[in-house]
């Protein structure tokens, strides 16, 4: 099943509103593109769990700090590593209610950092099969960098391969969207 609705919200709080009702005391997340740490403290707040992946050090010292000034540090495992090694850090017993992925280069750092389509399809298929069975994936992604239009149409891409009977997919975008606009995916486990 797939679905587009319109929003006046920025994506990231489309995101959470969309996450936040998979995720509950028992809930294991993970954040596969820490940055500076927002989307990682909104699943540590309601999660018992949270696994967070980003390749720069500066994105896991940000985040740390975030946390900690948040009281929030206990339950989250910042991992200085790409997610497409995902299923070499979590056990593939420990699903996942919800798993972001917030595409692109970190803000105010290197902007030639950027997510890369090969690394994130790889990192997506991976996600999928840590994924509970009634969990939620979620993507931004970003088309007004270099290479963002090519990880955007490979992401529309893969997200067309997925069994319909198995996931549905939900695409939300800005009502004030241009063609560089980000994009916003949630792919719903239904299994
Ligand atoms: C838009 S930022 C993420 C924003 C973040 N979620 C937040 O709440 O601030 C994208 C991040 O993806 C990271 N990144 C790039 N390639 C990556 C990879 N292969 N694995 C994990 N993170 C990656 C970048 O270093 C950057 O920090």
């Amino acid at each position: 099943m797939l679905s587009t609705r319109f929003t006046q919200h920025s994506l990231v709080t489309e995101a959470h509103k969309s996450i936040q009702p998979y995720l509950s005391e028992q809930s294991i997340s993970i954040d596969a593109t820490m940055g500076n740490g927002h989307d990682t403290l909104f699943l540590a707040r309601r999660s018992l769990k949270v696994y967070a992946f980003d390749i720069q050090e500066n994105a896991i010292n940000a985040t740390r700090t975030r946390l900690k000034k948040n009281s929030c540090s206990a339950n989250v495992s910042l991992l200085l590593t790409g997610h497409e090694t995902m299923s070499q850090h979590i056990n593939s017993e420990e699903k996942a209610d919800a798993i972001l992925f917030n595409l692109g280069y970190l803000p105010h750092a290197d902007t030639s950092i950027i997510t890369q389509e090969k690394t994130t399809l790889t990192a997506l298929d991976d996600a999928l099969k840590l994924l509970s069975a009634k969990g939620i994936l979620s993507i931004i992604a970003y088309p007004g960098h270099c290479g963002g239009q090519a990880e955007l149409q490979a992401i529309i891409h893969w997200y067309q391969r997925l069994d319909s009977s198995h996931f549905a997919v939900s695409i939300i975008r800005s009502m004030h969207e241009k063609p560089d606009s980000p994009r916003l995916f949630t792919i719903q486990n239904s299994q």
